[in-house]
Order: structure tokens, then sequence, then C-alpha cells
């Protein structure tokens, strides 16, 4: 098989929450240490702006989720791990994508349509109200981040396939255009991304408000866990695993044994207490080294920020030799 080269961004919004550990942190976190492949991961804070105009906001997420990363312990030596805004090419290409981009194109992305679709349907005489350019222009900047790194493979969720077909869109018109020198993605959507549910049972996202904070204290974290929605069935009962939201996070953390042994005494009727105190001490433990080592690099920022420059510093190898082949094959490149 030839060499993969795996990019993926983490917009950094908010602080990680269970489900981001169990379907995307965790799993690129083991990629990161067996895999032969290359890998990028980046905090993409400029995508960050398009939703938050709060600075304090914007930095804090940025540490907080450099810091998760770290703590779990993504390999920054294999894989290079750095933040957007560091890399100056980056909004460089943006540009030069744009003008390369059919703004029919744009017109069709899912999360403007969206937005412009809520418009309309409030009754407001603007289509576009509340809509920044940089909102519209998301899938340009984000094809530039795949792009800069000649990425072969972008795993993400549903929703931003058509970002990534985008993207592919984008480097095959200006690779027609100005000669092949961008590298055409693939999109990885991964079936088996294991989802949570949240406290009341729907999908677990930020958006519902019924997410379980990653790295809470462990007594936040038990809190958390004993406000799971369950049904009224009473100690001694006989409990369903299979339509119950406890057994459900507990299955993404247990080991085929634990799991078995929780399933037999559901069927015993197990309390809803003890299954989630089970399941509070299950997730403390496998949680507690790495939540050390968080709050430890949430108070030396500094330490954080050597990791994102050293990578940073790696990064931009590639993307200024990058710049330069397009700078010239567009045009753009010094004339001495
Ligand atoms: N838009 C992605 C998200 O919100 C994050 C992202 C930005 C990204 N740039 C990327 C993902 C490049 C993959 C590749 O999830």
């Amino acid at each position: 098989m030839t060499k993969q080269t795996y990019l993926t961004g983490i917009t950094t919004s908010g602080t990680p929450h269970l489900g981001n550990y169990v379907g995307a942190i965790r799993p690129a976190i083991i990629a990161s240490k067996v895999a032969d492949n290359e890998s990028y991961y980046f905090l993409a804070d400029y995508h960050a702006l398009i939703n938050s105009h709060d600075p304090a906001a914007v930095r804090q997420s940025r540490l907080e989720i450099a810091a998760t990363w770290m703590a779990l312990g993504l390999d920054t030596d294999r894989s290079t791990f750095y933040r957007q805004s560091d890399i100056p090419e980056i909004s460089e290409l943006t540009w030069i994508l744009t003008c390369m981009t059919a703004k029919g194109l744009m017109n069709r992305a899912h999360a403007y349509k969206g937005l412009m679709q809520e418009n309309i349907d409030s009754g407001s005489s603007d289509p576009d109200k509340g809509i920044s350019m940089g909102l519209f222009n998301y899938p340009i900047l984000m094809s530039a981040d795949i792009l800069m790194f000649k990425a072969t493979r972008v795993p993400v969720g549903k929703d931003q396939i058509q970002h990534v077909e985008m993207c592919r869109d984008i480097a095959q018109r200006f690779n027609h255009h100005y000669g092949e020198l961008l590298v055409v993605p693939d999109v990885e959507v991964d079936e088996n991304t294991p989802l949570i549910t949240g406290l009341d049972g729907r999908k677990m996202s930020k958006s519902y408000n019924n997410t379980i904070a990653l790295f809470g204290t462990s007594k936040q974290l038990r809190k958390q866990i004993m406000k799971i929605k369950t049904n009224s069935l009473e100690p001694g009962e006989p409990k369903d695993p299979d339509d119950s939201t406890v057994f459900d996070v507990y299955k993404a953390f247990a080991s085929q044994d634990e799991i078995a042994t929780m399933r037999e005494d559901y069927a015993k009727g197990i309390s809803w207490g003890d299954a989630k105190q089970r399941l509070y001490e299950l997730i403390d433990a496998q949680l507690a080294e790495a939540r050390e080592k968080y709050n430890r690099l949430l108070a030396h920022p500094d330490e954080v920020e050597d990791v994102l420059q050293a990578g940073a510093e790696k990064a931009r190898i590639q993307s200024k030799e990058l710049m330069l082949q397009v700078r010239d094959a567009v045009g753009l490149s010094s004339q001495a």
C-alpha cells in the first residue's frame, strides 16, 4: 500500500466532552502511535473565529484543546501538531484558491444553505442575515488546510464530507488550469466511529447541551453521570441494556469482559445508582492520569506553546515550499 498522509483539523471552540473523546480524539491518538503513515493534527483556530468573536473564549478554548490532546498522549514527534493560525501560508493559499473557486460552488455548501433557510423560514427579509463571509468561505479555508500538506486521506464526520468534496473540486480546477501541483484528497468516513449518547439519550453534542465534560474534576464527573436519564425501574427489576444510556456510555469505555458482566447485572436488576457508580468509577480511573497532566498543562501554558511552536516550525518547512511552487505557478514569484 502506498503511504498515506492523514490530516485532521479540530475547531477550537468550547471544551472537549466525552463524545469528542470517544468519537475523534481517542482514535486519532491511537492512530498517531501505530500508523506508519504520516499524520497532521491541527487546531483550526481561524475556523473558530467564524462562530466566536470573544477573544478570551477563543484563547481559552485553543489552550484547553491543545492541552487535551497532549495530556492524552498524542505522539507529537511522530505526527505534526500545530495551530492553523501559526501557518501564514494557509491564508495565502486560501486567497489564491478563493480566486479559483466558483461562487456557485460555495452557494451549495450545507452550512451556508442551512442558515439561509433558517432566515427564510423565520420570515426575515434578508436571507443572508447574520451570515459572515467567513462562514460562506469556510470550505475554501478548509481546502487550504488540506491541500497545504498534500493530505491524501481526510477522516471526517458525515457533516464534513461535502467540504472535502469541495476541496477536491477546487484542487482539480486549480490543477487543470495551472498544472498538477495540488494533491487531490480522499474523504475517509469512519462508519465505525462510536458515537455516545448524552445525558438525555440523544447524541452527545454541545448543541443539545447534554454533554459530560472530559476533564472536569472527579466530583463533577460523578455528578454529571448521576444525571444521566434512566427509566423508573426499581432496584431488583431486570433492565434492558440495549435501551439504556448508562450502558451505552459504559460500552464506550469498558472491556468485553466488563461489558458482559454489566449485561448480566442488568438482567439481575442492578439499581440505576449502582450502574451509574460503576460507570463513574470506570471512566474516572481511565481519565485520572490524563486529567492530572491536563491540569498541569493548563497551569503551564508555556509548555503547550513550546510544543505548538515546534509543530509550526516543522509544518512550515512544507508550507513554505508548497507556497513557493504555488506562487510560481500562478505568476506571483519573485522577478529577480
Ligand atoms: N471543519 C472541521 C470541523 O468543524 C474542522 C476542520 C478545519 C478540518 N479544517 C479542516 C477537518 C481540515 C479536516 C480537514 O470539524
